[in-house]
């Protein structure tokens, strides 16, 4: 979904037989049966955060579950989130009136924002855009814009993307770190969902953490 000009799509929250889903332009963003998995990637994020307290950095609201989930965490002093479109916070905020002190949102897309990112600034970055087919296939992209996420990061903090519903490593993220983590979770989507593998299985966290 990268979206450098232009104007915005048609953003909503469906809420139908006990499913929510944010949708954006027509196609599912977030559900809001992730919440478990957001909530164990935010809590392996969080794990890094250091003696003196975290400072972590996300891309991408949604419905602000990680959001939420990496602000409260007791281990976070400062945790900055980046969205796309006015329309997501709107309806985040409309949703969340009292939002965590520590946690701020703005606005820019990520593929422009990270090469603003002053160096060994955060502890910790989780990643969940969701994007077009034709971003995740742009190879020069991905080589212009990771070896930035290493630089932002400080020694020994992390690159924590959303979850993968196949064992595999994404080739975008690989071979920029060295030490990687994986746990397997079981999830079960609605039957509705469209953008995993099967509706029910195992999903894996991966955690890249900067040497
Ligand atoms: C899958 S949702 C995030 C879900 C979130 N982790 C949660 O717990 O609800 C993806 C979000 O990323 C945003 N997004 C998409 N492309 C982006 C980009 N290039 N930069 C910043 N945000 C982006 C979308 O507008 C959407 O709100």
């Amino acid at each position: 979904m990268e979206q450098r000009t232009g104007s915005a799509p048609a953003i909503e929250l469906v809420e139908k037989n006990g499913e929510l889903t944010l949708s954006i332009g027509g196609e599912q963003a977030m559900q809001a049966w992730e919440r478990d998995l957001m909530w164990a990637s935010a809590d392996m994020l969080c794990e890094y955060g250091g003696e003196n307290g975290g400072e972590f950095y996300e891309v991408g609201l949604g419905l602000g579950l990680s959001a939420l989930r990496i602000a409260r965490n007791p281990a976070t002093r400062r945790h900055t989130v980046l969205e796309l479109f006015d329309e997501v916070e709107d309806l985040f905020r409309a949703r969340h009136p009292d939002l965590p002190d520590n946690l701020s949102i703005e606005r820019g897309d990520f593929f422009r924002r990270i090469f603003e990112l002053p160096s060994e600034s955060i502890d910790g970055m989780f990643f969940d855009p969701a994007l077009d087919m034709e971003v995740w296939t742009d190879r020069a992209l991905w080589e212009r814009t990771m070896p930035e996420v290493v630089r932002v990061l400080r020694p020994g903090g992390v690159f924590v993307p959303f979850f993968s519903t196949r064992p595999e490593l994404r080739w975008q993220y690989v071979p920029h770190f060295r030490s990687i983590r994986v746990e397997r979770h079981p999830f079960t989507a609605y039957d509705t969902t469209t953008y995993t593998h099967g509706t029910s299985g195992d999903a894996y966290i991966q955690c890249y953490r900067k040497d």
